[in-house]
């Protein structure tokens, strides 16, 4: 661990290299310009980390685009990035967060969320086009309460 993680709104100037590298990792990146969606650039005193992106739909949020530049995974940072996120969404007001993922259920079970199924997902998050079109049936879905004090929220944590 090398710091804090600073999380930065992304200026439209900076949606590209997101989209570039959403597109190397497999991940949806053709409706980051959507209305309704926010990305984050995260940061330490090492330098660039990665991103991660809310879609907002009232109190729930959909979690999506959490990447790691690939020469700094696996030592600590998506979890940080991650909490970066998750900290933007309870500033936001959001009382749950939504995901759907193929390949890191196990990363995201590691740092608090849950399995769902889909259908326990309100509306609103069912409709997004990660949930109607863009990610497969067989991305497994999960779920984390923001609001339960066992997710240590008081210490800026939220997994
Ligand atoms: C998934 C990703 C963000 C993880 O970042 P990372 O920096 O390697 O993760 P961390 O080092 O913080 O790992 C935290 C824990 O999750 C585990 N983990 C990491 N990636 C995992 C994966 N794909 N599957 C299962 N477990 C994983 C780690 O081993 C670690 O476990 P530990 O706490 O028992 O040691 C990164 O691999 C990435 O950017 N992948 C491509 C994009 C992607 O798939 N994003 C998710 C969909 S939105």
């Amino acid at each position: 661990m090398t710091g804090p993680v600073t999380a930065t709104s992304l200026t439209e100037d900076e949606l590209p290299a997101l989209v570039t590298l959403l597109a190397s990792e497999g991940l949806p990146n053709e409706d980051v310009a959507t209305a309704g969606r926010r990305f984050w650039r995260l940061d330490d005193p090492d330098g660039h980390v990665g991103y991660g992106g809310l879609e907002l739909y009232e109190r729930d949020g959909l979690l999506r685009s959490v990447v790691v530049l690939p020469e700094r995974r696996r030592r600590g940072d998506g979890r940080r990035v991650a909490e970066a996120i998750c900290r933007e969404a309870v500033a936001l007001g959001l009382d749950r967060l939504w995901l759907l993922t193929t390949g890191a259920a196990g990363f995201f079970e590691r740092i608090g969320f849950t399995r769902a199924e889909r259908g326990d997902a309100p509306p609103a998050i069912r409709a997004s086009a990660q949930f109607a079109r863009l990610c497969p049936g067989s991305a497994a879905c999960l779920r984390r309460d923001l609001t339960s004090p066992a997710a240590g929220m008081g210490d800026q944590r939220c997994m």
